[in-house]
């Protein structure tokens, strides 16, 4: 059985993270807790949801957590497979790496870190109607300058993949998902890397196959960034990205089970406060994600930001858009501003940082 759509999914999750260092060091990006679960499972929720259960990881850096977490996937109604780079072979490579996996004419192909809610049905059947080799989902932004651009004709065929410029000439960027047949997944080199982007589907174009572009507008975030991945939490928790894999209800807050949370402290803006948690008297926490085990102590401020597993927040201390690497401790009446990354297992002490002077 390949799924009630008709097609495979492919994730690849295979990536280092660099971005979000120093949390990807002790777990890779797609497990990493958002909205009080690993990230994948946001995405898997959504790939089962929309009707396919036969699901691919093609993993390579700590490849081996993936399977203790998920298993054969049967927990979530899926079929799990496992495929592991012994060198990271980029994006393209990984998609190639699956090949034998594969059952089905078509395969959905999920960058690992995006957070979407576009619509797969329609997608598939976009790219089954267009009879194309390749759909892509085209995201319609509000910057694409920060992105390279992918613009269609008037039948929705892609005409360019552009690089990054200040003045793109289409809105509609590159999603990170795609619907690819079978046999292009095979003409793709095997055993080098290959990134999908700037050699698969510029190659593709120029030997004339047909590579269709699905524009969507719904909700879209890659979460490859600290500042993203708090945003992309929050999202979630506050209903406004899609998923079936929320530990809670939908609300300004998630905070699990053992949490313990000060009567008079105010988590909001879509934080989650993780499991053995605690939170002391006055303190607050904004549009953050904090894991398990970490402690923010009394009347300290913590806004964007994200506390690794066990990482200890002192009295009065204040973090805007800080990353505190697991077992980082942050001294009382410290003040963390955008941008800081405590490394594992650092101490600042007491009154030790500070942006500002009026300690
Ligand atoms: P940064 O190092 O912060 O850029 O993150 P990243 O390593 O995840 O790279 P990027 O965000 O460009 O990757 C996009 C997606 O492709 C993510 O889901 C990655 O896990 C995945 N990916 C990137 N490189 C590889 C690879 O060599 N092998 C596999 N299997 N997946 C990869």
């Amino acid at each position: 059985m390949t799924s009630e759509l008709g097609v495979d999914a492919v994730v690849l999750v295979g990536g280092k993270g660099t971005r979000l260092r120093p949390l990807t060091l002790s777990a890779p990006k797609p497990m990493l807790p958002t909205a009080g679960a690993p990230f994948l499972s946001h995405l898997l929720s959504r790939i089962r949801a929309a009707g396919i259960t036969h699901v691919v990881l093609g993993t390579s850096y700590r490849a081996e957590v993936f399977e203790d977490f998920f298993g054969d996937g049967s927990a979530l109604g899926l079929e799990l497979e496992y495929v592991v780079e012994d060198e990271p072979l980029d994006t393209g490579g990984a998609i190639r790496n699956v090949a034998r996996k594969l059952r089905a004419e078509h395969a959905v192909i999920f960058n690992g870190d995006i957070l979407s809610g576009a619509d797969l049905g329609a997608l598939v059947a976009a790219h089954r109607a267009a009879a194309a080799d390749v759909t892509l989902h085209l995201q319609r932004v509000a910057d694409p300058s920060r992105f390279g651009s992918v613009p269609t004709d008037g039948d929705g065929r892609v005409t360019a993949f552009l690089e990054k410029t200040p003045n793109p000439p289409t809105d509609q960027i590159n999603a990170g998902c795609y619907v690819f047949r079978r046999e292009v997944v095979e003409s793709i080199p095997a055993g080098r890397r290959v990134s999908v982007e700037r050699e698969t589907f510029p190659g593709l174009l120029a030997g004339g196959a047909h590579v269709h572009g699905f524009v969507d507008d719904s909700y879209w975030l890659d979460v490859g960034t600290p500042e993203a991945f708090v945003r992309g939490s929050a999202d979630l928790v506050r209903g406004l990205a899609p998923t079936a894999a929320l530990p809670g209800p939908v609300g300004e807050s998630l905070v699990l089970d053992g949490a313990v949370v000060a009567a008079d402290a105010e988590v909001t803006g879509g934080a989650t406060v993780g499991a053995g948690v605690t939170v002391g008297v006055g303190a607050r926490i904004d549009g953050s994600v904090v894991f398990d085990g970490a402690s923010v102590a009394e009347g300290a401020v913590v806004e964007r930001s994200v506390l690794g597993t066990g990482a200890r927040v002192g009295a009065g201390a204040v973090l805007r858009g800080v990353v505190l690497g697991d077992g980082a401790s942050v001294g009382a009446g410290c003040e963390l501003l955008d941008g800081v990354r405590v490394w594992p297992g650092i101490t600042l002490p007491d009154g030790g940082v500070r942006f500002s002077s009026d300690a």
